[in-house]
């Protein structure tokens, strides 16, 4: 690095994801395609939850937050990127970098925390179901939207205003498709000692503890589901998890394998690659995820009439309605064969 040239720059250069121009018309087609149906996939959960009493539940309102995160979670990256390839150019100023890295990384964390309290109300779902609404009051689920709105905007902000110290010399190039704050700090070139600690404990907190949360609620859950006498109860009651457990994984999986490999290999580049799963596929699924697999979603997105929704929302109130359901008809039968 050519030493005494530490003047702060005014901008730097996004490589993106590839560098041949032929495989430019084919990036820019895939990625706006993804971001049309991130967008409109997750806009139709925000407006089928919102328009539809019968959805107001936690659970869906929760989705709803998730979806309407993701919506902005990808439209931190993406127009810019589709800007840069369609323009011919890789600029991104100072100023709209840290901006980019900012609210990236507000709604990443935002996502994490979401999911984290989405597996604490499958949690109270199924092992409380009798308190269920009671438990998850709706002056709970705001407060614990509020509560991850503010953590995650307090650490974003301390995370960039970290990176604000630093300088930045003759390299600017960051290989990758937007800002990201590994990539910018691996780029300076003052002291970056004080910014890894930060960014590391940051993970470890931000990340590693609500992972621990949902880890502990599935053990509970999984505890709960065993004791469960009927295989059908024991079906049922997974059945209104698996949705959160497959976008929980994907997640986690795509995004501890990005940090996994590019600590091991430095290789920016096919960390870059690795990282379009968790910010573009990730964002894309979930609403697939959640209505291919959910049979009253889905039937609410087919229909939009309010009555069809109502099927939903006995399954969606937890066990205490699915256990009634296996109970009965056990009971006619006893009695029955009697
Ligand atoms: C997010 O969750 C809160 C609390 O449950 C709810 O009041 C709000 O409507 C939700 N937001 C969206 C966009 O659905």
């Amino acid at each position: 690095m050519a030493p005494g040239n530490d003047t702060q720059i005014s901008e730097f250069l996004l490589l993106g994801l590839s560098d041949e121009p032929e495989l430019q018309p084919l990036t820019f087609g895939l990625f706006l395609s993804m971001y049309l149906i991130i967008v409109f996939g997750n806009l139709l959960i925000v407006l089928a939850v919102s328009s539809d009493s019968h959805l107001h539940t936690p659970m869906y309102f929760f989705l709803a937050n998730l979806s309407f995160v993701d919506i902005c979670f990808t439209s931190t990256t993406v127009p810019k990127m589709l800007l840069n390839i369609q323009t011919q150019s890789k600029v991104i100023t100072y100023a709209g970098c840290i901006t980019q890295m900012y609210f990236f990384l507000l709604f990443v964390e935002l996502d994490i925390f979401l999911l984290t309290v989405m597996a604490y109300d499958r949690f109270v779902a199924i092992c409380h179901p009798l308190n269920y609404m009671v438990i998850m009051n709706p002056r709970l689920c705001e407060l614990l939207v509020l509560v991850s709105w503010i953590m995650c905007a307090l650490n974003s902000l301390l995370e960039s205003l970290m990176v604000l110290r630093l300088s930045f010399c003759t390299v600017r190039e960051i290989p990758h498709f937007f800002c990201e704050l590994n990539q910018m700090i691996q780029l300076a070139c003052s002291d970056t000692f004080l910014n890894n600690m930060v960014m590391y404990s940051g993970i470890m907190l931000l990340a590693g503890g609500p992972f621990v949360g949902i880890l502990y609620s599935y053990s509970k859950i999984v505890s709960s589901i065993r004791g469960i006498s009927s295989a059908q109860g024991k079906y049922k009651a997974f059945s209104t998890c698996v949705s959160h457990l497959s976008v929980v994984s994907l997640f986690y999986c795509t995004g501890l394998g990005v940090y996994l490999s590019s600590a091991a290999t430095q290789s920016s580049h096919s960390s870059a690659t690795a990282s379009v799963v968790y910010t573009v596929v990730t964002p894309m699924l979930n609403p697939f995820i959640y209505s291919l697999r959910n049979k009253d979603m889905k039937g609410a997105l087919m229909r939009r009439k309010g009555n069809t929704f109502a099927v939903l929302v006995g399954m969606q109130t937890g066990a205490a309605t699915l256990e009634n359901r296996m109970e009965v008809p056990q009971e006619i039968k006893n009695r029955t064969t009697q």
